[in-house]
């Protein structure tokens, strides 16, 4: 069973751990130490506050397997970014596409947000497969709108509205 829960501070080692693996070719975020990651946990609680990131651990048979959220667009706050990442051990099961459609429903139905958009690389294929697995449909390719190992890559969009 794949669950979600608000992140913790303690999750840092965890997030650490499964974040710096070679597998994650078209991730783009890095965290150089688990004192950075608990950092950047320590802000999740204001940033839910002030309505910008909602973040969530993926928990799957009681473990912490990965992360996944909902950036607040700041200038339109009815449009949300989703992102995700997952223990390589754990990938190809399914878990993350469950998530994302967790995570939909606390968009649509809890934060009332009319729209949803996930960006990836072309070449990240288990991205673009769980975006489409969750019904998303693909609007086009974003020039330069991704910055990963200090280069602006392109990158699809993806997105779903309610209706
Ligand atoms: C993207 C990511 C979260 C997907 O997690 P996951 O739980 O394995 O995803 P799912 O199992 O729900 O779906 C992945 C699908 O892609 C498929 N897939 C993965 N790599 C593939 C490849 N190279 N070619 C074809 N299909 C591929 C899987 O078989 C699966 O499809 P299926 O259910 O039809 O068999 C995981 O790969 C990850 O953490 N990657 C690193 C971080 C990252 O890139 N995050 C996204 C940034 S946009």
């Amino acid at each position: 069973m794949v669950e979600l829960r608000y992140q913790k501070i303690s999750d840092a080692e965890r997030f650490y751990e499964i974040l710096n693996n070679p597998d994650f070719e078209f991730f783009e975020v890095h965290v150089d130490s688990v004192e950075e990651e608990r950092e950047w946990l320590r802000k999740n609680s204001k940033k839910r506050k002030e309505g910008l990131e909602y973040n969530y651990a993926i928990i799957y048979e009681g473990e912490v397997v990965g992360a996944c959220g909902i950036m607040i667009d700041q200038h339109r706050e009815h449009i949300g970014e989703i992102g995700y990442f997952l223990d390589r051990s754990y990938w190809g099961y399914g878990i993350t596409t469950k998530a994302v459609k967790k995570l939909e429903k606390i968009a649509f139905e809890e934060l009332g947000l009319l729209r949803l958009q996930i960006l990836m690389e072309p070449e990240n294929i288990a991205s673009v497969k769980v975006a489409e697995k969750c019904g998303y449909s693909e609007e086009g390719l974003m020039k330069k709108a991704y910055l990963r190992d200090d280069e602006y890559r392109d990158c699809l969009l993806y997105a779903k509205v309610r209706n």
